[in-house]
């Protein structure tokens, strides 16, 4: 899809043609996974598939949402007296939810707008679809109505409508990566303090795959919520004789010393995950700093290899890819990346050998599995803008 052929559709659906065009990435995350909710770290990087919005103000107070992706739906229309969450209005949701507690911030949005929606992220991939529709739409009510938004607040308004408007638990990084994402970089975040810095992505004669189960996400929030709780329940167990407010705050020194304050092995295990790959993470941007790309791929790989023995939440479907990816010369490393359950992994390979790669991974895999995998090579681009 091209920008004319969004141009066309939003003449044809709104019989206008002053608008002005937003996009917000979607996310991969390159390690540290399930530390977010837990004040640890986490290195993210926003890419180059994401969510287009071509929008313009209207006179009145009706919004008129579209997307491209849910043509059967139509055109979604609510107004300003009703900003409630309402079922029937399905993906329209996340825009209004944004408008919602921008409003409640006190920010000054006092009519409607025409807006066409259209997103190149796979669906229910785990690639923040979700967290890139809310950001597009955050850039975009900021930009129409002249509001400076401090970036950060944006990407937290971002997290409240998933929180409390749409109901999902998740954590702070998909916002924050595809809010403040850049061309190729990497972002280190710090959970905790919301300390963050860009890191230069550079792969030299390697590139970096993501490879998509096409599992669908069932009982993934469930199972996420569950992690959430367990690594609660463990840290105050932990917190019966250290004076921590995270399991983030926790080195894995103090955590083997203390780890029999826990009182179930699998709690035990829950909050091992999410020490350990604390630190990977940080040792991650040591080696990529360093240039050692063999180190950060032994690291993806520990990063798995955790998510699926003490974390549990890889499942058949990512575990066979990450294992076929590991037996495949050229591989550095690979891992699943996101919530997990279904979703995304990535690897980074080299470049001269990925399509063999490629191959030899999707064939393995749909033997396996008994359906195809789909596999896209990433490219790093900026955080959500007008464009
Ligand atoms: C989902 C959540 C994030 C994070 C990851 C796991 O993507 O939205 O906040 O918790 O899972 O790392």
């Amino acid at each position: 899809m091209d920008h004319e052929q969004l141009s066309n559709r939003f003449i044809e659906v709104f019989n206008e043609t002053d608008y002005r065009s937003f996009f917000a990435p979607g996310r991969i995350n390159l390690i540290g996974e399930h530390t977010d909710y837990n004040g640890g770290h986490v290195f993210p990087a926003s890419i180059t598939k994401g969510t287009y919005a071509l929008a313009r103000k209207r006179d009145d107070d009706k919004f008129r949402m579209y997307s491209m992706n849910f043509e059967d739906l139509g055109v979604i229309e609510f107004d300003l007296s009703d900003l409630d969450y309402n079922k029937a209005h399905d993906w329209a949701n996340y825009p209004k939810g944004m408008l919602r507690y921008l409003r409640e911030k006190g920010y000054d949005i006092a009519t409607g707008v025409d807006v066409l929606f259209y997103g190149n992220i796979p669906n229910g991939a785990g690639l923040s679809s979700s967290a890139s529709i809310e950001l597009v739409s955050g850039v975009m009510f900021e930009k129409l109505f002249n509001l400076e938004i401090d970036r950060v607040e944006l990407v937290k308004i971002g997290q409240l409508v998933e929180n409390k408007f749409i109901g999902v638990n998740s954590g702070f990084m998909d916002q924050f990566a595809i809010g403040m994402g850049k061309k190729n970089a990497g972002i280190l975040l710090d959970c905790d303090t919301l300390k963050y810095e860009y890191a230069p992505i550079e792969l030299d004669d390697h590139l970096i795959l993501i490879m998509n189960t096409n599992k669908r996400r069932e009982l993934a929030d469930s199972k996420y919520n569950e992690r959430r709780s367990e690594c609660e329940q463990a840290l105050s167990q932990l917190r019966k004789e250290l004076d921590v407010q995270a399991l983030g705050n926790i080195t894995s020194e103090k955590f083997e010393q203390y780890k029999y304050l826990i009182e179930t092995e699998t709690l035990q295990k829950r909050a091992k995950h999410a020490i350990y790959e604390n630190e990977r993470t940080l040792e991650a941007l040591k080696a990529l700093k360093a240039g050692d790309l063999v180190e950060f791929g032994r690291l993806l790989n520990a990063s798995h290899t955790s998510l699926r023995d003490d974390y549990e939440v890889t499942g058949k479907e990512l575990d066979t890819l990450a294992e076929a990816a590991w037996a495949q010369e050229g591989v550095l490393g690979a891992r699943m990346t996101g919530a997990g359950f279904g979703g995304c992994a990535i690897a980074l390979v080299e470049k001269d050998k990925a399509q063999a790669i490629i191959d030899a991974i999707g064939k393995l895999y749909e033997k396996t599995i008994g359906y195809p995998a789909s596999f896209y090579e990433v490219s790093i681009g900026d955080g959500a803008k007008e464009i």
